[in-house]
């Protein structure tokens, strides 16, 4: 079990590589960034996590150094010399250093760097009994500053209402936008049931396009389940049948409480049961290095 870095290129353990204070990623989180996860050795979406990153780097104009085949072959390589089980493998880029000015045009020679750690697993019982989830409203920047999509690098709304939903008792936030509809979790995507029908928040509200988003809705569209993406508020959750998170690290863990009220029964719904059932069954298709990984 160890922690292996690979810099631009350069694979080494946790503690013998730096990147620079002038780096931007650092000043700034002037930053984009996925996280993947093996499943018995192999990444589970790799392909789908590489669009992801080129999306949300075209989104902020960072220029990734590496072609796609040559950061599979870094990633490879650091996930085998750390030879965990079961891991966490983070690909951060960022806009490189330079002088310190926040003009993008003063960075220089953009960042890859490839984390690979062992996966700290959840605790069973999130997926057994559910988790408990906080409404925190988020004030976001300047509308429209920064493109909701883009996977960046700069996470403090998010790890502030993280904190506030900790310090309630609670496993996760559910962001509530200054229009007073639901975007997502801190780290995940929120998805509610009632009556049978499936609904999660419309991309259009600037949050982050899941990975396990879009497999899910895939899952839920092949039972055949009805799935709408909408307008969500805090009261559609509330009084929903079902609700839950979904994330790369989680997969699906029901949320059987929100603030104080109980969420149906308070037990993980059955469509939610199915629906992680079906998503297990499929991540063994969804395994691999190769460029051709087949897409959902
Ligand atoms: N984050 N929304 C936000 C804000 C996220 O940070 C994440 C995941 C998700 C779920 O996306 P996916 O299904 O692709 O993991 C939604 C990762 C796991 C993280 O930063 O640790």
């Amino acid at each position: 079990m160890s922690i292996r870095v690979n810099v631009n290129g350069t694979l080494r353990g946790a503690n013998e590589l730096h990147v620079s204070v002038l780096d931007r990623g650092f000043l700034y989180g002037d930053s984009v960034y996925e996280v993947i996860r093996t499943y018995e050795g192999r990444p589970f979406a790799l392909g789908l996590h590489l669009d992801r990153l080129w999306r949300s780097a075209e989104m902020l104009e960072i220029e990734i150094p590496v072609a796609r085949a040559g950061l599979i072959e870094r990633v490879r390589e650091t996930v085998t010399a750390a030879a965990n089980k079961v891991t966490y493998i983070r690909i951060v880029v960022t806009r490189g250093a330079g002088e310190i000015a926040l003009d993008p045009a003063y960075a220089r020679d953009p960042l890859v760097v490839v984390i690979v750690a062992p996966l700290r697993r959840i605790p069973p019982e999130w997926q057994e009994d559910g988790i408990r989830a906080a409404l925190v409203p988020v004030g976001r920047g300047p509308e429209g500053s920064v493109p909701g999509g883009a996977k960046s690098g700069n996470y403090l709304a998010n790890l502030m209402a993280l904190g506030r939903a900790r310090r309630a008792g609670a496993e996760e936030a559910i962001l509530v936008d200054t229009a007073g509809l639901v975007t997502e979790g801190a780290s995940s995507n929120v998805f509610a049931v009632r009556e049978s029908r499936l609904f999660t928040p419309a991309l259009d509200r600037a949050l982050l396009e899941g990975i396990t988003r879009g497999l899910v809705l895939d899952v839920a569209r092949s039972i055949p389940l009805p799935v709408e993406e909408r307008d969500v508020r805090p009261d559609d959750l509330l009084d929903a049948n079902e609700v839950f998170i979904t994330s790369t690290l989680r997969e699906i863990v029901p949320v059987v409480r929100i603030d104080e009220q109980r969420i149906g029964e308070g037990l993980p719904g059955r469509v939610t049961e199915d629906l992680l059932r079906r998503f297990r069954e499929r991540i063994p298709a969804l395994l691999g290095w190769d460029e051709g990984i087949p897409q959902p």
